[in-house]
């Protein structure tokens, strides 16, 4: 049965909850109290004591990192790696790659910006070749001219779960049972996904997916982590080293880590990846399923009551929608639109067309405002919300 999730309480949890409406979950959402203490906590003893021994120290709860993640992801403890953000964990996967000239690489329309350049990049530096996928009329990545696509050439498929610019949520398991069944890598993009709804690696039959801790997970800025399959491990190769994520056998040869902490640098924000291990540990005890089904009864809320506005126009198309809700009002620049919100305490953000130029970009919206609930907010917070967009004209 699906727990009920406590609001009052998660709300008293969330000290930023009681001085504004924070609608910019997908930038960076609140965290709870227990996270920042965490970090404070850990960082106090770094003072106290020495960084590498507090490290020591806090062995336990660095370990914790991986299990609550495996726990999170349905994986195995190995197959996971804490990187510093989700744009870096998306590289790292992408170049361990052994890419041959002309290999070919699968995407869609809306993928996330710094991905699309990082495919770019590759490209050129490789010799490779980018397919792109439209998405259909209801928004989402046609299946049939995905599976059309691949060739015997294909090697990855490069796929954003949940879009930056737009909320609509891309059919992951399907595009990771056609990636199987042509033997082709699956990279999913899980940064707008992961905290928000319920991801099991063992369905989306993924080889690698990527998110940051910030965003849904509610963790600190700077974290983020990878998750990469066991069974194409031996495959891969990083390219980065460093003593934690290889081993030097002899003064010719090297050996690398077994495990997804070859993706790993020593060096890191320990106080951070704890905030993030506790910030997992939070979200594990409310339920995914819990969150999933209360942040899309506040998102048709919100749809609902913006379809009653005048001017409004709504860019998510599919009935299969997130908490992330993009649109545009008239005429109005969405920055200005977001600064007048703004004053009125609520926080919202703007996608840049020129950050999509696959999607937005196509359609040539300009840059839209974007609006992205968590299971915090409320149906309170939605009217208020939707009274000041109406009041700004
Ligand atoms: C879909 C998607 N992927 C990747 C990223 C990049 O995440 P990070 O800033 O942690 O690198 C974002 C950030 O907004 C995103 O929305």
């Amino acid at each position: 049965m699906l727990k009920t999730l406590d609001i009052g309480k998660i709300r008293s949890e969330t000290p930023g909850c009681s001085a504004k409406i924070h609608f910019n979950n997908a930038g960076s959402s609140l965290s709870p109290q227990s996270v920042t203490d965490a970090v404070i906590n850990y960082l106090t003893r770094e003072q106290e004591v020495g960084g590498y021994e507090a490290a020591e120290e806090a062995k336990y709860l660095l370990n914790s990192f991986y299990v609550e993640f495996a726990d999170l992801l349905n994986c195995d403890e190995s197959e996971i790696a804490f990187i510093e953000n989700s744009t870096r964990a998306w590289e790292l996967a992408v170049h361990s790659i052994k890419w041959a000239h002309g290999d070919q690489i699968i995407t869609a329309e809306n993928e996330y910006g710094s991905n699309y350049l990082g495919l770019l990049h590759i490209a050129k530096r490789k010799s490779l070749d980018i397919i792109t996928i439209p998405c259909d009329e209801f928004g989402v990545v046609s299946l049939n001219q995905l599976e059309k696509s691949i060739t015997s050439k294909t090697k990855l498929i490069a796929l954003t779960h949940i879009a930056s610019q737009r909320g609509d949520i891309q059919p992951a398991p399907d595009v990771g049972a056609i990636a199987k069944k042509n033997n082709v890598i699956f990279l999913l993009d899980a940064c707008q996904s992961a905290g928000q709804i319920n991801l099991d690696t063992k369905e989306l039959k993924c080889d690698f997916l990527c998110g940051s801790g910030r965003k849904y997970l509610r963790g600190p800025r700077g974290t983020g982590f990878l998750f990469v399959n066991n069974k194409i491990l031996h495959s891969l190769e990083p390219i980065f080293l460093d003593l934690y994520s290889a081993s030097w056998r002899d003064s010719n040869s090297y050996e690398f880590v077994k495990t997804a902490r070859m993706f790993e640098c020593y060096e890191r924000n320990v106080a951070a990846m704890i905030g993030l291990s506790t910030a997992v540990q939070y979200l594990s005890k409310l339920g995914i399923n819990a969150i999933e089904e209360r942040t899309s009864r506040l998102s048709s809320s919100l749809i609902a009551g913006l379809s009653e506005l005048k001017d409004i126009k709504v860019l998510e198309k599919s009935r299969h929608r997130s908490s992330i809700i993009t649109f545009t009002k008239g005429n109005i620049d969405a920055k200005i639109l977001r600064d007048e919100l703004k004053k009125r305490n609520i926080n919202v953000s703007v996608c840049k067309q020129q950050n999509s130029q696959l999607d937005l970009g196509t359609e040539l919206t300009g840059d839209v405002t974007r609006v992205s609930l968590h299971y915090y907010n409320t149906q309170q917070e939605i009217s208020e919300f939707l009274q000041a967009l109406e009041e700004i004209r």
